[in-house]
């Protein structure tokens, strides 16, 4: 495995759409374990081939850091030629991505998703996700329409502004009480 370099906004690579996955070639299996690699060397929850050069439809997510069950904690989801089949709702999501260092957004995503892809043995799956899990997916997705969650925020902000409001809310709520 090795580190790939990640292309940060700027980069037209990141603004392009990608073409669908054709055969899963060691090239693309390669890749894929790099993009772990990288997104572990830089905690991140998800990363997109755009976002390592490669102009291809995949990326792969880890949506449940959060989880309380370490299985689904450290499960690693192979997205190839995928394809969003259903949302519904919406949530206000605070995001950040390995290609836009140092900031955040508050963005309006589907609170539920269903989304098919093929695995790296070239087999298809639908899953479901919610909440946070569901905005890593619609996030990632994007990535490989040429869309950055900075083109779609609401609002954008440095980390640091975004701590700074995350410590006025918590302030503002322990005066209500
Ligand atoms: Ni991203």
């Amino acid at each position: 495995m090795a580190l790939r370099k990640i292309t940060v906004k700027g980069d037209e690579i990141l603004a392009r759409k990608c073409k669908p996955v054709k055969a899963i070639t060691p090239r693309i299996r390669q890749a894929c374990e790099d993009m772990v690699e990288t997104m572990l060397a830089s905690d991140g929850v998800g990363i997109a081939a755009p976002q390592i050069g490669i102009m291809k439809r995949f990326f792969i997510a880890m949506p449940h850091v959060d989880s309380d069950d370490e299985e689904m904690r450290d499960r690693i989801y192979y997205m190839i030629n995928p394809e969003i089949t259903y949302r519904e709702g919406i949530q206000e999501s605070s995001e950040g991505c390995l290609s836009v260092p140092g900031y955040m957004g508050l963005v309006d995503r589907p609170q539920k998703i269903r989304i098919k892809a093929m695995d790296l043995e070239g087999e298809e799956h639908e899953y479901e996700f919610e909440g946070f899990a569901a905005t890593v997916f619609c996030h990632e997705y994007d990535h490989l329409e040429g869309i950055l969650y900075t083109d779609i925020a609401k609002e954008t902000m440095t980390v640091e502004e975004y701590a700074e409001r995350l410590e006025a809310l918590k302030e503002e709520h322990a005066d209500e009480q």
